[in-house]
C-alpha cells in the first residue's frame, strides 16, 4: 500500500469509527458494486445507502434509496441527491474487449471524473473509494489502454480536493457466484482459478472480499487528508485482518509509509 505524496500519510490511529454513515454506491448492479451494496446495507455503521445506476436493482431495503441515472457524461442532475453524503464507493466500469476503445476511455475516465466533479461540489467533506485495477498508470505511459484510463481517473480523483481518496487496484477478481463473463479471457481465468490462486496468491482477490474492503475503508477513515493506493496484496491483507480479533483494521489501512 502506498500513500500519495501530495497528501499527508500521517493518519491518526486513534480516530473513532464514523457512526451513522451515509454512503453512495455507484455501479451496484455490477459484481463488485453488488457485494458492496449488500455489505453496506447489512452494516450497522451505515445509516443510508444511495445507489446510483442506470438499471433497477430489483431489491428494496429500509436503508436504500435508489436513483436511476442514464447518462454519466452529465452528472449535474445528481447534485441534490449527492449532497450531505459521507462517502462514495465507486464501482462503475467496463472491460477491455467488451466495448470500443473510445467507450472504454469514456466509461473508465470521463464518467469517473464527471461524477467526482458533481459529488465533490455536493459533499465536499466526503471520502472517495474507487475501483481501479492492477497496473493503473497515472503517468499515461502504459501500453495498455485500460491502465492509462484507470490512471487518468485516479489522477483526477487525487486532484479533485476530496479529503480522502482510496484507490483499489485489484488483479484478477474472482466472481464467487457464476456470472456471464465479459470476455473469453475471463471465462478462462475463472476455469483455472483454483490452480491460479495457489500459484499466484497475490494476483487474485474474491469479489466479495474486495467489496468489503472498499466499504470498510470509508467507514474507518480518519480525520487526516490522504490518498491511499491499495494494491492486490494490501486488499488481501484486509481480509485477514478483518477476520482476526487480534489485529486492528487501522493497522491494515495505515501501516505503510509514503510513496
Ligand atoms: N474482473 C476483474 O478481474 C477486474 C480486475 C481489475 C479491475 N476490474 C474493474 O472492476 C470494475 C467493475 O468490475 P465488475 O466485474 O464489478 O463489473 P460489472 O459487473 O460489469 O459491473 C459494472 C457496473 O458498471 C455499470 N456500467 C457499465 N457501463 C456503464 C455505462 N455505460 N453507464 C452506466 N453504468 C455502466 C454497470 O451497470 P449496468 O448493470 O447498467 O450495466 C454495472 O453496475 C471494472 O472497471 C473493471 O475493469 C476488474
Amino acid at each position: 500500500m502506498t500513500t500519495n505524496n501530495q497528501i499527508s500519510s500521517a493518519a491518526s490511529l486513534t480516530a473513532p469509527m464514523v457512526g451513522q454513515n451515509r454512503l453512495v454506491i455507484v455501479g451496484a448492479t455490477g459484481m463488485v458494486g453488488g457485494y458492496a451494496l449488500r455489505y453496506a446495507l447489512d452494516n450497522s455503521d451505515v445509516k443510508s445507502v444511495t445507489s446510483i445506476g442506470r438499471k433497477k436493482l430489483g431489491i428494496s431495503h429500509p436503508k436504500l434509496k435508489e436513483v436511476l441515472h442514464q447518462n454519466f457524461a452529465n452528472c449535474s442532475p445528481l447534485a441534490n441527491v449527492l449532497s450531505n453524503q459521507d462517502a462514495v464507493v465507486y464501482c462503475l466500469g467496463t472491460y477491455t474487449g467488451s466495448v470500443s476503445d473510445e467507450q472504454l476511455r469514456v466509461i473508465t475516465a470521463d464518467y469517473t471524473i464527471e461524477f467526482a466533479r458533481v459529488f465533490r461540489d455536493s459533499s465536499p467533506d466526503a471520502a472517495f473509494s474507487f475501483l481501479s485495477g492492477s497496473g493503473a498508470d497515472p503517468t499515461g505511459r502504459s501500453r495498455l489502454a485500460f491502465a492509462r484510463y484507470k490512471g487518468q481517473a485516479e489522477k483526477a480523483l487525487l486532484a479533485a480536493g476530496f479529503p480522502c481518496v482510496y484507490l483499489f487496484r485489484p488483479a484478477y477478481i474472482y466472481p464467487v457466484e457464476p456470472r456471464n463473463e465479459p470476455t473469453f479471457s475471463y471465462r478462462l481465468l475463472r476455469t483455472v482459478y483454483p490452480v491460479f490462486r495457489v500459484l499466484f496468491p497475490n494476483q487474485v482477490i474474491r469479489a466479495d472480499d474486495l467489496a468489503r474492503a472498499m466499504v470498510d475503508v470509508v467507514l474507518r477513515q480518519t480525520q487526516e487528508r490522504q490518498g491511499v493506493v491499495f494494491e492486490n496484496r494490501d486488499i488481501r491483507k484486509h481480509d485477514r485482518v478483518a477476520n482476526s480479533p487480534h489485529e486492528s483494521r487501522f493497522e491494515w489501512q495505515f501501516e505503510k509509509g509514503a510513496a
